[in-house]
């Protein structure tokens, strides 16, 4: 039986620690999905569909990874795919307490559904999507932390935020 599995986040950039987890976890599981969730609550910076182009351009040399977008709960999502595991990276013991919370709350609304925790790289603990906009905002030099694709889309941006500014 193949095994598919789901890696959610919002993805708002994604990162070098969210790509070294997508990778580790494509190498443990026949497919996988890396579903980029709307997360309208979060207001996220990149539109749903620039997030969910930029991953799968940044996944594209993984063969048997494929990215999707979600909104809703991620069990019914889950239960759509139809994929009985959910991947999610543990950065530092902090992450953890939220994440066995929520884990146990998608095990009531789907106990079919199992959570697995993957270690995230150690050299990258401290990173965070917000943590990546925010030095992007200020001009500072995120190139250790994402992708080039990601880059150019903060450049696409702050393009766009200075025209729209000089034509005021
Ligand atoms: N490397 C770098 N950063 C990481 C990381 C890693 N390995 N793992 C997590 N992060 C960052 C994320 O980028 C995010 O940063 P930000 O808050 O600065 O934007 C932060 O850590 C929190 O990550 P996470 O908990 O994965 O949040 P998320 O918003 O990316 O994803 C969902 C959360 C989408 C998986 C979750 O909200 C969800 O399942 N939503 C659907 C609704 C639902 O089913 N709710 C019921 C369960 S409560």
């Amino acid at each position: 039986m193949r095994v598919t599995a789901i890696y959610p986040g919002t993805f708002d950039p994604m990162t070098v620690g969210h790509i070294d987890v997508a990778r580790r976890a494509s190498s443990m599981f026949d497919d996988l999905i890396v579903a980029v969730a709307a997360s309208t609550n979060k207001g996220p910076y990149f539109s749903l569909e620039e997030r969910v182009d930029m991953a799968t351009l940044i996944l594209e040399d993984l063969e048997n990874v494929t990215v999707q977008s979600f909104s809703g709960l991620l069990m019914d999502y889950a239960r759509d795919v139809p994929s009985r595991v959910i991947v999610r990276g543990l950065r530092a013991i902090s992450d953890f307490e939220y994440e066995v919370q929520i884990a146990g709350v998608n095990r009531h609304l789907a106990p079919e559904v199992e959570t697995v925790f993957i270690a995230a790289a150690q050299e990258y603990t401290f990173l965070s999507s917000s943590i990546v906009r925010e030095i992007a905002r200020m001009h500072g030099d995120v190139s250790e932390f994402v992708h080039p694709v990601v880059i150019d889309a903060f450049a696409r941006r702050q393009q766009l935020a200075s025209n729209s500014n000089n034509n005021r």
